[in-house]
């Protein structure tokens, strides 16, 4: 079987969603892979499936609720049972880049109350070393300047993110993304610690605890790995 990276993704969605129990809370991901996932729950929910959901952003809010799903107010909820979410970037140790799609700060929080955490990804996620793709930064607007000094200071370089227009992206908050990116990541513990410690940064992409188990879809199939 040869698989073409959307149906990785479904597949990988698909397997993790196998995962998700009557009475659970579920923390739903952002991004073209967890809306795979929040289709494949729809469908669940539909054949009689009792979960409530907590979204990682506005676009997973509203993409599971037309899926059927009942979505209830994260700030209600202080622990989860599962979370499934996307990455960009994954290695071995299930450390992973997230926020391509904006919402890291969020994911952040969804993922650090769940009791589990599973990432869906296709074969294209999976490197040994983190660090091709940048580290997005949810900042403090006033911040925006000092936090890109600060990630000059760690070796890196932060660009904000803007539209095809020029026009700064804000996330779900209304908080400007610095994308900071440092070549390969030789610690991301030790990295992850410093971005939490500069004061400005309100939640950045670096996940190096919060995620148990990675679907991995690739070519063959969908191969589960632990941390
Ligand atoms: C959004 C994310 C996404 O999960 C990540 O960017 C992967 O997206 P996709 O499944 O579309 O490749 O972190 O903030």
């Amino acid at each position: 079987m040869n698989m073409a990276a959307e149906d990785q993704k479904r597949a990988a969605a698909g397997a993790a969603v196998a995962e998700v129990a009557d009475g659970m809370v579920v923390g739903l991901g952002t991004g073209s892979t967890a809306a795979f996932a929040i289709e494949a729950l729809g469908r669940r929910v539909r054949d009689g499936l009792a979960i409530t959901a907590v979204a990682t952003s506005e676009r997973t809010a509203a993409a599971a609720a037309a899926a059927g799903i009942r979505v209830i107010d994260m700030g209600e909820v202080a622990a989860l049972d599962l979370a499934i979410d996307g990455v960009d970037e994954i290695d071995p140790w299930c450390h992973a880049i997230k926020g391509a799609g904006g919402a890291m700060l969020r994911e952040k929080v969804i993922a650090a109350a769940a009791r589990r955490m599973v990432a869906i990804a296709d074969a294209s996620k999976p490197v040994e070393q983190l660090g091709a793709r940048p580290v997005p930064l949810e900042v403090l607007p006033l911040a925006r300047a000092f936090v890109a000094r600060a990630i000059a200071e760690l070796g890196g370089a932060a660009v904000l993110r803007t539209d095809a227009a020029g026009a700064p992206i804000a996330t779900d908050g209304g908080n400007p993304i610095l994308d900071a990116s440092f070549g390969p990541i030789e610690d991301a513990a030790a990295l992850a610690a410093a971005l939490s410690a500069v004061p400005g940064i309100l939640g950045h992409g670096l996940f190096v605890s919060e995620i148990d188990a990675v679907y991995v879809a690739g070519t063959s199939g969908v191969e589960c790995r632990t941390r």
